[in-house]
């Protein structure tokens, strides 16, 4: 139930931290420990390469996984789009793993490629929201996202917890592995979790940031390097999805490459800088398209900020900033497609689970 919420899709934006929190209790055991299956730690122990397989927003949460599975775990991981990997398969190695991730668990692109590489005997792990679903049934391992029923055609708390799930798996692979460092990924979640609930307490920021940039455009880019370019595909898949304003996510340094040729006085461009390592490149990026007119959005994270940034979000963990800074721009979705008066929970021409190839 919406209950005083007007719509869905901002209710499940502001369940977010307690989904996180959710995660937390449900993946720790007694004694602090990760929770998860032996076997499942196993088998992916023996993995030489990780084949993560998803479609649109969960497809994202999978290129976040990547990096979580290579910079934590050492295992190196190719994020596939699912319809793409069915019919142009790469070339696997010897001892491949398979994760879907899916919030339906019933998405068809998936499930092809599911039903095809259980017939080569490879194992499989779904990270889904809904037990019992098809991915999870046919997998060998299921992860739960325990976000709870997600309606808003939109996914928002499924993202989040996706990413929370490939954290901790993440953590447990290294553990399992003898690499884990002195970080406890539970107290970093929490602390995400709280930079969250920051973040869903400002959303009258979020609004004017829609009022000042995107009131009368027709489109946006949104730009990010590393992790911050693949949240910035999410909010502009989001943006497109639910207000109808054509929207790309670019990586800052490709944009000179082609797509500056766009840019001209006025145009809105949403900019992330959360990681310390691309912080000079990104800012200069965005001084490039600055002197072409663009009309430029900051969200910076604490400790990487400057003084005319329009949005500072809480520091954390320079792997989990993707649970906080896609916040805003889910905010951003939202009151862009409020204002033009579409229909945020029900978009023309989606389906919430997507059920043909
Ligand atoms: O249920 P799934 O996670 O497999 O769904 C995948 C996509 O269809 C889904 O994420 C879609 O992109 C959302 N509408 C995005 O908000």
């Amino acid at each position: 139930e919406k209950g005083l919420y007007p719509h869905y899709m901002l209710k499940e934006i502001d369940e977010q931290p307690l989904v996180i929190r959710k995660v937390i209790s449900k993946y720790q055991d007694a004694s602090g420990n990760i929770r998860i299956d032996s076997e499942l730690r196993n088998s992916l122990k023996e993995a030489d390469r990780v084949y993560i397989i998803a479609c649109g927003t969960s497809y994202h949460a999978g290129l976040v996984g990547k990096q979580l599975l290579e910079k934590v775990a050492d295992i190196p991981v190719e994020s596939h789009i699912a319809s793409e990997f069915l019919y142009n398969r790469p070339i696997l190695s010897k001892h491949p793993f398979f994760i879907f991730i899916s919030q339906s668990g019933e998405t068809a692109d998936s499930r092809g490629v599911l039903v095809a590489i259980k017939q080569l005997g490879y194992p499989a792990l779904t990270i889904t929201n809904v037990p019992g679903s098809t991915l999870s049934r046919e997998a060998d391992y299921t992860l739960l996202t325990h976000a709870g029923p997600e309606i808003a055609v939109a996914s928002t708390k499924a993202y989040t917890a996706q990413i929370a799930v490939l954290a901790l798996l993440a953590f447990d692979q290294a553990q399992a592995q003898g690499r884990a460092g002195q970080m406890n990924p539970f107290h970093e979640l929490s602390m995400a979790a709280n930079a969250m609930e920051i973040m869903i307490n400002k959303k009258e920021m979020m609004e004017e940031v829609v009022w000042q940039y995107l009131n009368a455009s027709r489109n946006c880019f949104f730009i990010g390097r590393g992790v911050d370019y693949y949240v910035a595909l999410e909010g502009a898949l989001k943006l497109k999805e639910i207000s109808y304003i054509q929207a790309e996510g670019f990586a800052g340094g490709e944009l000179k490459h082609g797509t500056i040729a766009l840019v001209e006085e006025g145009t809105p461009a949403i900019a992330l800088v959360t990681q310390s390592s691309v912080r000079a490149n990104i800012r200069s990026n965005v001084q490039e398209i600055l002197a072409r007119g663009a009309h430029v959005c900051m969200i910076s994270m604490e400790g990487m900020e400057e003084g005319t940034d329009q949005i500072v979000l809480p520091a954390v963990h320079e792997l989990l900033t993707p649970l906080v800074s896609v916040i805003p721009l889910q905010l951003i979705a939202y009151y862009a497609a409020k204002y033009r008066g579409c229909d945020i929970d029900k978009p023309r021409n989606l389906a919430k689970s997507v059920t043909v190839e």
